[in-house]
């Protein structure tokens, strides 16, 4: 499975990202590696493949964004508010089709990671928590708790994932943004669901 695919997502990479983006790229991927050999995720390398991925389609501005996933989505009612309020958040939905198309990847576990990076979802794997966990704690962020959440991911995942998650939504909230329904659902499902938070 997945023979030379280090190589091809390299080349694309180096070709259609920003050196700053290519190098958080990498380290999304070194953190989530690290994580899943943690969580005993079964291949470490879907972890890898997700962590690089994860924001491939991040070079295109919000106007191509649209256009790119006009022509290559048919459900476009369930994107109608974040095309409306926050079209940067496509490129993870954008991620998940080129990772499919461009890079063949048929596992549902790597193109759910890349497509629920930014805003989670209900019923998470143990993959798309550490992608998503990863994406904010990864070495090349320099936001306050950032190290702390690093820490934080290799005893408590779950844990990370939720503080994460809080701060999104708090940073949204304080900045009077568009709150996704889809971020909305994550954090009702986690709260609801996770007994030591309730
Ligand atoms: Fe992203
Ligand atoms: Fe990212």
């Amino acid at each position: 499975m997945y023979k030379n695919i280090e190589k091809k997502i390299f080349d694309y990479l180096s070709k259609h990202l920003s050196y700053e983006r290519c190098e958080h790229s990498y380290n999304v991927a070194m953190l989530a590696v690290k994580l899943a050999s943690v969580y005993n995720e079964k291949n470490i390398l879907k972890a890898q493949i997700a962590g690089l991925l994860h924001d491939c389609a991040k070079y295109m501005t919000n106007e191509r964004l649209v256009n790119f996933f006009k022509k290559n989505n048919k459900n476009l009612e369930y994107f109608y508010e974040i095309i409306r309020f926050s079209p940067y958040l496509l490129h993870s939905f954008a991620g998940e089709i080129i990772a499919r198309e461009n890079f063949k990847i048929k596992d549902k576990d790597i193109l759910n990671s890349i497509r629920n990076h930014t805003l989670g979802r209900e019923n998470m794997s143990i993959l798309e928590k550490i992608i998503f966990v990863a994406d904010s704690a990864s070495y090349d962020r320099k936001w306050e708790n950032a190290e702390e959440m690093r820490n934080l991911a290799k005893k408590d995942l779950d844990e990370a994932f939720f503080k994460i998650l809080k701060r999104k939504i708090g940073h949204a909230i304080s900045n009077s943004v568009f709150l996704c329904s889809q971020a909305v659902s994550t954090w009702n499902w986690y709260v609801s669901n996770n007994k030591k938070n309730t």
